[in-house]
């Protein structure tokens, strides 16, 4: 557990923070003391989850972003300066995702996940790292991927490739920005409890159980769990700690690494 000042006076942009993994990292962060800014499409997302994390006595800005849009996230970062004063963490959260066998993925939806996982990071990460080198460095970020970087995906070609591109701007960020003092880390979950991947990945409860099966622990993460790495890889306590990935789940990649999500028979 992080001392409770961990984060204070800091401020903390987590994309697609108004969901799922992303509303539990804010949160989280918020309960160590920073001001959190919350971005993603929906308004409506945004709201509810600053509304909620306000109620908790939090500090939350929400800005309405598409990651895909490079000048919305401009804008976006140059908010939260404007509110705050400064940035000293970024979260890479959002992303999207849909089973689809390779052969039959379109163009436009290999793009549709492309752009907001790898293209989406990049340009988050470019904003806000230039904030972090013009006001003399310092700083973290933290991408969130899924622990099929060390597999591949059967099913969700688009989102497999996309992480491990993420993957390796992590590492090659870490040593490009390591002399502005600019720490940038990840974490790869497994499966994790959340409605927004439960819709797009695991529709029934036979695939939830299938998918249970592949842990051996036995169980899914919770996103109060990956909210921890995720702080402690953000923090002062993980000072001399970049470039890595750390895996969040059960055990579940070293013993197949096939989320089954093609069915049974994989066809
Ligand atoms: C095949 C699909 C499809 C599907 C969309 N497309 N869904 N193709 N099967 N189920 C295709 C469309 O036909 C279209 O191509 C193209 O993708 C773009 O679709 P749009 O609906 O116009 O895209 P957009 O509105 O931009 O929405 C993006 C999205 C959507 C990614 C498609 O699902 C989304 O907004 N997702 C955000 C939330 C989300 O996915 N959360 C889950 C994250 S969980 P054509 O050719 O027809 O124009 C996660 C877990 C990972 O990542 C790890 C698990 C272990
Ligand atoms: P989720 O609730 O669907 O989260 C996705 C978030 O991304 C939403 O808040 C969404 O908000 C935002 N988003 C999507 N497209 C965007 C865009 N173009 N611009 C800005 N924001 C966008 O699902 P989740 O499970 O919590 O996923 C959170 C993260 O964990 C993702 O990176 C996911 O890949 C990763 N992950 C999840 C699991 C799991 O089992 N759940 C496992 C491994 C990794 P809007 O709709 O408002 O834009």
């Amino acid at each position: 557990m992080l001392p409770s000042s961990t984060f204070r006076d800091q401020v903390v942009i987590v994309t697609g923070g108004g969901t799922g993994i992303g509303l539990a990292i804010a949160r989280r962060f918020g309960e160590l003391g920073a001001h959190l800014v919350l971005a993603s499409r929906s308004a409506a997302h945004l709201d509810e989850a600053a509304e909620g994390l306000r109620a908790a006595g939090l500090s939350a800005l929400t800005v309405p972003t598409d990651v895909r849009d490079p000048a919305q996230v401009d804008a976006m970062v140059a908010r939260a300066v404007e509110a705050f004063g400064r940035i000293d963490v970024l979260v890479n959260n959002a992303a999207g995702n849909f089973i689809c066998r390779a052969e039959d993925l379109s163009p436009n939806g290999w793009n549709a996940v492309i752009s907001i996982v790898l293209n989406g990071s990049f340009y988050c990460s470019r904003a806000v790292g230039r904030h972090l080198i013009a006001r003399g460095g310092g700083g973290a970020i933290v991408s969130i991927l899924a622990n099929y970087v060390w597999t591949g995906s059967p099913g969700t070609i688009h989102s497999a490739a996309a992480k491990a591109g993420v993957m390796s701007m992590t590492q090659t960020l870490a040593v490009e920005w390591a002399r502005h003092g600019i720490r940038v880390n990840a974490v790869a979950p497994g499966p994790v409890e959340s409605p927004g991947a439960a819709r797009q990945l695991w529709p029934n409860q036979q695939a939830v159980q299938r998918i249970t099966d592949g842990v051996p622990l036995g169980r899914w993460g919770r996103p109060g769990e990956v909210a921890d790495a995720v702080t402690y890889l953000a923090s002062p306590y993980a000072g001399f700690i970049t470039g890595e990935v750390l895996t969040i789940d059960g055990g579940a990649w070293m013993s197949g690494g096939d989320y089954g999500f093609l069915g049974e028979d994989g066809k």
